[in-house]
């Protein structure tokens, strides 16, 4: 059976990871592939219902369970209804975060025991893994300052600079460990040696294909 590839971006807040994602749409649809542009939580009409409750300032605290149980809930429906039957098409999927999130956000963010985690990534994944992921790495304290400057910071973007720290950091523990899956990026770079470099990553991922 045919299948496309599974891309997925990440990083902290302020990276620059909505003009990355487009300009790898771009480069993937140039080489003449066909793309599915996605994020989490979200990608289909459910988790994006499940989005909004999990960003979205709310009168009633959600407590953590509830909030890594949500992130998964969204991921069930994206992966049954968008990721599987685009890949099952031959189609590259390019993901605006996936379960790294989950690690970096949850488990490193707040305190999530890891190997709980897993289980439900199994649970609800089955195996399925990205092939890929773009790690757009940039310190917390630039990556937050770039941030502010956009809209009114949501439930996540209201959490302190200690918050970000433990996510940034997990999420380089989870590319030492993975580094044929991962390829870091340093985002403190500008805009066009950024995309400099995700381009050779894309070019050689397509040579190797
Ligand atoms: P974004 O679309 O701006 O990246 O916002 C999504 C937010 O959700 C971001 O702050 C990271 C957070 N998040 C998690 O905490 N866990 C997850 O598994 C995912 C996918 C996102």
């Amino acid at each position: 059976m045919v299948t496309g590839k599974f891309i997925t971006l990440e990083g902290v807040e302020g990276v620059g990871k909505t003009t990355n994602l487009n300009f790898i749409a771009e480069y993937l649809e140039k080489a003449g592939k066909s793309v599915v542009i996605t994020r989490e939580p979200g990608g289909t009409e459910i988790a994006e219902k499940i989005r909004a409750l999990l960003l979205d300032h709310n009168e009633e605290k959600l407590c953590n369970e509830a909030e890594l149980l949500l992130m998964f809930a969204a991921r069930a429906q994206h992966v049954e209804n968008v990721i599987k039957p685009a890949l099952e098409k031959g189609s590259w999927v390019l993901c605006d975060r996936f379960t790294d999130a989950t690690y970096a956000y949850q488990g490193g963010g707040r305190d999530f025991n890891m190997n709980d985690i897993k289980w439900i990534e199994n649970f609800v994944q089955k195996g399925l893994a990205p092939d890929k992921t773009i790690l757009l790495d940039l310190s917390v304290e630039v990556g937050l300052q770039r941030a502010a400057s956009r809209s009114e910071p949501d439930r996540f973007e209201s959490e302190k600079q200690a918050f970000f720290e433990k996510v940034r950091g997990v999420y380089l523990d989870r590319a030492k460990v993975e580094p044929q899956r991962f390829h870091i990026v340093d985002a403190s770079k500008t805009v066009e040696q950024v995309q400099q470099n995700i381009a050779s990553f894309l070019g050689q991922l397509l040579i190797n294909e």
